[in-house]
């Protein structure tokens, strides 16, 4: 990859390969048409060998990498010259100053603050003591499900679009839905509900729940970097004061990395890319980030995801399309958050005994 490289004339700074109608921070609301066009032009770019681009954002330059090899080299190398996010008039006034430290400039604060939420609300040992409290929501929710309700509609909070993603990948690939049934099957059975510490059991799912975060990454364009200081990535001189982005979803579509990047494909991680994992050490698979502003969330979002699609998704409920159609899984941007751009609807039937769904009383 790098060998391309030396038939790019450096110059001191990349050339301005196109100009996008983005004003200002509007690039975080981009739209559906507007987000095709961004992904045919960096593949446009991809074939002139060029491994990022510049464009105003209106209020700055910004890089946009959609390279493993270059997000290696901006994330590992260079990561603490990009440890810095930009000013946001929102992060200032709605996020009390940027207290809220993920949205905040790097510093004494977010040292303290990161450490602090890592160690005593996010890290392994944290997230496994307080499983006592997310089991009873868990299965509190699947009772009322399973009293009221047939038809389920959801996609519009957030933070359910993995879910929604994932949900919705399983009712278009019924196969893949099967499997993951029948390793439930094998694994847990119809006689006791499943537990958090089964999913490490569950390989299938796992390779469903990477699969669904590869071809549909919540964060379609990672939050923005900025760059402390100049540095130089991949020979170009890249002044202090550029925003970085990680185009996530073309990052995960490459096809030099990806075979039939654009199909599910959850084997894949069973075999071609079993040992790839969402921690930030692999720059072809960043679903998370990485390097020092990496998602704290990953390892409790990972572990929750699949225990959340075992129980609802795999055994409490059989779910079905409602109509013969595919489901429409076309996405919209809201702020940096991928979603669907229509509710998902499914048809769920309790496949347990009644007396599970009130095992938690
Ligand atoms: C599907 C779920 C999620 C995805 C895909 C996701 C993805 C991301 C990404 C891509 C970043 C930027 C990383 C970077 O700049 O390199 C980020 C940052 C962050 N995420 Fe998440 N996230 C998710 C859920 C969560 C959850 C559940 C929490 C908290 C409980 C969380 C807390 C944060 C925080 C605080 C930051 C800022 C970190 C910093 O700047 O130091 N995220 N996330």
């Amino acid at each position: 990859m790098y060998s391309s490289i030396s038939s790019i004339s450096f110059s001191t700074s990349p050339a301005i390969l196109y100009d996008l109608p983005y004003a200002g921070s509007a690039i975080c609301s981009v739209q559906s048409k507007q987000k095709r066009i961004w992904r045919e032009k960096t593949t446009r770019y991809e074939v002139t060998g060029e491994w990022f681009q510049k464009h105003p954002t209106g209020v700055g330059q910004a890089l946009v990498v959609s390279d493993a090899e270059l997000a290696k080299e901006c994330f590992n190398t260079s990561d603490m010259v990009f440890a810095t996010r930009p000013k946001a008039l929102a992060a200032e006034l709605m996020g009390y100053n940027y207290a809220t430290f993920g949205l905040g400039p790097y510093g004494d604060y977010w040292r303290t603050m990161h450490k602090m939420v890592m160690i005593e609300v996010l890290s392994q040992r944290r997230v496994e003591m307080l499983t006592y409290i997310r089991l009873p929501e868990v299965r509190g929710s699947m009772k009322n499900i399973y009293e009221a309700c047939v038809i389920l509609t959801g996609g519009i909070v957030t933070t359910h679009a993995t879910l929604t993603s994932a949900l919705s990948l399983l009712l278009n690939n019924p196969k893949a839905l099967q499997m993951a049934q029948e390793e439930l099957d094998v694994h847990v059975g119809k006689d006791r509900l499943v537990e958090e510490s089964d999913i490490t059991n569950l390989v299938y799912l796992q390779a469903i729940m990477k699969e669904t975060m590869r071809l549909h990454p919540p964060a379609l364009i990672s939050p923005a970097r900025e760059s402390m200081d100049n540095c130089i990535i991949a020979g170009y001189n890249i002044p202090k004061g550029t925003r970085l982005m990680l185009n996530t979803q073309k990052l995960h579509r490459d096809h030099k990395v990806w075979s039939d990047p654009n199909q599910f494909l959850p084997k894949r991680f069973l075999t071609s890319h079993k040992d790839t994992y969402s921690k930030g050490q692999q720059y072809e698979y960043l679903p998370f980030g990485c390097g020092r502003r990496m998602c704290p969330g990953a390892f409790f979002c990972n572990k929750d995801f699949a225990f959340y699609v075992s129980q609802f998704i795999l055994q409490g409920f059989v779910p079905a399309k409602p109509s013969k159609d595919p489901v429409d899984i076309s996405e919209n941007v809201k702020l940096t958050t991928n979603m669907k751009d229509f509710p998902c609807e499914v048809l769920l039937s309790p496949s347990l005994s009644g007396s599970l769904y009130y095992a938690n009383e």
